[in-house]
Formats: C-alpha cells, sequence, structure tokens
C-alpha cells in the first residue's frame, strides 16, 4: 500500500524502508532487463550512504533470481571522500564493493568511482574526464540518489549551483558531523570530496531518490515544497520531468502536498 501524488517531481510513500528498497531495486532490475532484451547498454548513477544499503541488497536478490546478465552495465558512482584510499573501510570504493559489486557479475571495468587517491593538481583534469566517460557511455539512464540532512545530492553541498560538474568541493559541516561516528571523531573526517556536480545529476534521463527516518524530513519537504534554491541543492530535481522521490512516511511526514 503506497500512495502516489501526480505533481513535479512524482512522490511515492511506501510503508517502509524495505518497501522503497523493494521498488527501487525492482526499477533498476526491469531497465537492466528492458536494456539487454533491446540489446542496449545500461548505465547507472550510483549512490552510497546508509539509505541505499537495503536497496542493493534486494537488488542482489532480484539480480540472482533472475539470472540478471551485467555483461553490458556500466556504472558511474556520484562521489568519494579526498583523499581516501581505495581500500580504507570508509571509502565509497570499499561501500560499493560491499554492498553491490562483489555479489553481481559486472565487468570491473565498467565501474567507475571518483578517485580519492588522486594528487590535487591532477583533480580536474580527472573530473573532465569522469564527465566525458559518462558521454563516452551514452548519458545515465537512471540516477540513483539519497539526500544529505541539509539537502544536498551527491556532495553537492548547500550552495553548489544548478550549472555545476564533477570537481572538488568542500564539506558541509553538518555533513561532516554526520560521518563523524564512521570516522573515529570530526577531526579525523575529511573536509574535502570529489563530487558529480548538479548539471551531472540533471542529465540523467531518470532519476530515482530515496529517502527514508524523520532525520530527512525537513529535506524532503523543502525539496518538494520549497523554493528552488542553491541552498538546498536537491530542489532542483524539480526542473527534470523524471523524476521520483520514494519515501517512507517518517520521511515525508513534513510534506504539505502529500
Ligand atoms: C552522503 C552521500 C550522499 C548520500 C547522503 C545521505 O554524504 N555523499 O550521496 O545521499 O550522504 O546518506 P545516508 O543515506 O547515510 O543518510
Amino acid at each position: 500500500m503506497h500512495i502516489v501524488t501526480q505533481k513535479k517531481p512524482e512522490v511515492v510513500i511506501a510503508e517502509s524502508d524495505r518497501a522503497i528498497a523493494r521498488m527501487g531495486a525492482a526499477e533498476i532490475a526491469n531497465l537492466i532487463q528492458m536494456r539487454n532484451a533491446a540489446d542496449l547498454p545500461t548505465v547507472l548513477g550510483l549512490a552510497t550512504g546508509k539509505t541505499p544499503i537495503l536497496l542493493y541488497r534486494e537488488f542482489i536478490r532480484i539480480a540472482h533470481e533472475k539470472a540478471l546478465d551485467f555483461s553490458r552495465v556500466i556504472t558511474f558512482n556520484l562521489d568519494e571522500y579526498y583523499p581516501m584510499n581505495t581500500h580504507s573501510l570508509q571509502s565509497y570504493h570499499h561501500f560499493m564493493r560491499a554492498n553491490l559489486f562483489d555479489h553481481i557479475d559486472i565487468h570491473p571495468a565498467h565501474i567507475h568511482i571518483p578517485d580519492g587517491t588522486l594528487s590535487r593538481k591532477d583533480i580536474a583534469n580527472y573530473c573532465a574526464e569522469y564527465e566525458e566517460k559518462i558521454q563516452q557511455a551514452g548519458g545515465i539512464n537512471l540516477q540513483l540518489l539519497g539526500i544529505g540532512e541539509n539537502g544536498h545530492i551527491g556532495f553537492n553541498e548547500p550552495g553548489s549551483d544548478v550549472d555545476t560538474r564533477t570537481r572538488l568541493v568542500t564539506l558541509d559541516p553538518i555533513t561532516r558531523q554526520n560521518a563523524a561516528a564512521e570516522f573515529g571523531g570530526e577531526t579525523n573526517t575529511p573536509s574535502e570530496a570529489i563530487t558529480m556536480g548538479v548539471a551531472t545529476i540533471l542529465e540523467a534521463q531518470r532519476i530515482i531518490l530515496i529517502a527514508s527516518g524523520s532525520k530527512k524530513a525537513h529535506a524532503v519537504q523543502q525539496t518538494i515544497d520549497g523554493p528552488v534554491s542553491t541552498n538546498v541543492p536537491a530542489t532542483y530535481l524539480r526542473s527534470h520531468n523524471n523524476v521520483t522521490i520514494y519515501l517512507d512516511p517518517a520521511a515525508a511526514k513534513h510534506i504539505k502536498s502529500a
């Protein structure tokens, strides 16, 4: 049982975070099946954080059940801390291996995650190449997003403009506070990250944002009902015509229009 609003973006309020995970995972699996059947590659934009863990778990289950063919699946992750070793337990490289890539038969060369080991002077070129690789792959067919408590998407923190591209960013204090537990305190938490930009995200053909829990309720309400503004970068999703926001009741509790 879930409620759907027809406004832009489409908002789906499901009964639980598990229900969100099931719907999101099913959509991604269906897309891969459809594109495989049409002999087309599937280019996925992927997210990290606690929220997508259940979705990835469900997706792995469906992938095994349907014997999904990953030979034409190409992935681009949104972001990575900087600096960050790929083998560090806090890295998004590790997260993606542990929560998804180690469990599906994807070609390692088809996986792209921003590189947190670069020297600072190489970052700008690397980011331009990341954008080019997305284009060369044919563009992102489906982008999965979470949302930060401050309304960030990827690591596009408040202040990130609609025309931003893949780049090095300074993390917002709220983002660092939320990540501090994983890093054993705020002083150990990176202050920078490499992230796809808002414009990079908005170029995806289809976007699904998932959010659960009351800590996200304010950012979700702003995203859906608040003014479109750099203060809440997720509000830029309202300029895209193929976005669905999947919420549990706690994350949806402040929405006026639901
Ligand atoms: C992180 C990631 C985002 C993610 C957000 C929410 O900082 N860079 O891509 O959407 O925070 O994370 P969580 O799902 O753990 O609340």
